[in-house]
């Protein structure tokens, strides 16, 4: 199609989130936070008490989980809404992003998958972020980021979320965390963390998030 697409690919720590969404807010764009719907099936998949060894019960709890995004119109903040349950804070912690990362490892839920992703491309056009953007699910994107920062710098950033919503946590324990996931995202036999030959590279390492939104807004011409 000719609805366009900026897919904004990286691992997990490095202010994709919320880059792409001020980007898509700045472009009127829709917006994919694909990482979501990873988390939303590790989270239905804990409801129902599913192993998370048990591929093909995952695979069923995939086409089972219904999720939807639903904008505040106030804060015009994104609720996730899974199987009719408002699950936005429960998707955001450590527990959901690892069984999001062990979900995403079976072929088969990614493929469950693609189409959701998919059908978000519609005009005027999408910002999409996660993992594979680039490379699998909108290949044909005709803007393309790879965003990074250091290790240590992803590790602060979750630090100081984390604690400013009072959680208790070790710099270490995140770091190591972080790296963990980082391995298994980037060492997984279907669609590993890589950049598209075609994406644009951006170090985050010591940028605010107005200085990367104005970099990857530069990429898409004016419009
Ligand atoms: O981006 P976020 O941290 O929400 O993603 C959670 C997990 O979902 C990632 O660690 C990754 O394993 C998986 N994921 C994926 N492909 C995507 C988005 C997320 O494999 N496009």
């Amino acid at each position: 199609t000719n609805i366009p697409v900026l897919t904004i690919d990286g691992p997990s720590g490095s202010g994709k989130g919320t880059v792409s969404r001020l980007v898509a807010q700045k472009l009127g764009w829709h917006y994919l936070d694909s990482g979501a719907l990873y988390r939303a099936v590790g989270v239905a998949a804990g409801w129902g008490d599913i192993d998370l060894a048990d591929p093909s019960a995952l695979v069923r709890c995939t086409f089972d989980t219904a999720i939807e995004f639903i904008e505040d119109p106030e804060t015009r903040e994104l609720r996730v809404v899974v199987n009719g349950v408002d699950a936005t804070d429960e998707l955001r912690t450590e527990t959901a992003g690892a069984a999001a990362s062990a979900i995403a490892a079976i072929p088969e839920v990614r493929a469950a998958l693609k189409d959701r992703q998919r059908a978000f491309r519609r005009p005027p056009g999408l910002v999409a972020d996660g993992r594979d953007m680039g490379t699998v699910i909108f290949p044909d994107a005709s803007f393309k980021v790879f965003l990074t920062a250091s290790a240590d710098e992803r590790a602060e950033r979750r630090y100081k979320q984390l604690k400013d919503k009072g959680v208790s946590v070790t710099f270490d324990g995140l770091l190591r965390e972080i790296l963990a996931r980082d391995a298994r995202d980037a060492n997984r036999a279907v669609a590993p963390l890589r950049p598209a030959d075609d994406a644009v590279h951006i170090d985050t390492t010591g940028q605010g998030i107005d200085e990367v939104v104005q970099r990857v807004l530069a990429i898409v011409p004016a419009r």
